[in-house]
């Protein structure tokens, strides 16, 4: 049976939330991640990046952007271990500023990726999963990337049929 790794990032705090700004205690990629591991099972690894965004949103739009602009690889906390053993990586993120955060990067960067399967996921506040599948294929040489999954943001709590449903097809 194929081994399964689910890797995502995912931002507490303040948030664009169906138009307008919300607190939030649980990143909307994050209870989607959860979701797919109570479907298919396999093992969660959070990305965490040293030097954390600002708490603020609209600060940290600003941060993003910036990082976008300057192909940034923000350095991360830590990398899944045996990441070799894994033939299937669901990875997950927000859309931020039309692709992944710069942090996911620097994550798939690290590795070689060449037969795995990738499956991608991402929330977003409407504009999908933008360039990210594109990028994905570009950075995960060797890799299959499959179709992803794109939930919007304010929905990703009431999401877990549409998840498990999702994850259950690609796998
Ligand atoms: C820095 C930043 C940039 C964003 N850019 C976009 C965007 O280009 N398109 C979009 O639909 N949503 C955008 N969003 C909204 C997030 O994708 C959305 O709120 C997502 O569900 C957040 O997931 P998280 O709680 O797991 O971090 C952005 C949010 C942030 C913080």
């Amino acid at each position: 049976m194929a081994k399964i790794l689910i890797v995502y990032y995912s931002r507490k705090g303040e948030n664009y939330w169906n138009g307008s700004l919300k607190n939030i205690s649980k990143g909307n990629t994050e209870r989607v991640a959860e979701f797919i591991q109570n479907a298919v099972g396999g093992d969660l690894f959070e990305v965490e990046t040293v030097k954390p965004y600002s708490d603020s949103y609209m600060t940290c739009i600003e941060e993003a952007k910036q990082e976008l602009r300057e192909k940034a690889r923000p350095e991360i906390k830590g990398f899944p271990e045996n990441f070799e053993e894994y033939d299937t990586i669901f990875v997950g993120y927000p859309n931020w500023w039309g692709t992944m955060p710069m942090c996911m990067f620097t994550l798939l960067e690290k590795f070689d990726l060449t037969g795995k399967t990738i499956i991608p996921f991402c929330t977003n506040e409407g504009s999908g999963m933008g360039s990210s599948e594109r990028d994905l294929k570009a950075l995960c040489k060797g890799a299959e990337v499959k179709a992803g999954l794109s939930v919007h943001g304010a929905e990703a709590e009431n999401s877990e049929n549409k998840a498990a449903a999702w994850a259950k097809k690609s796998i």
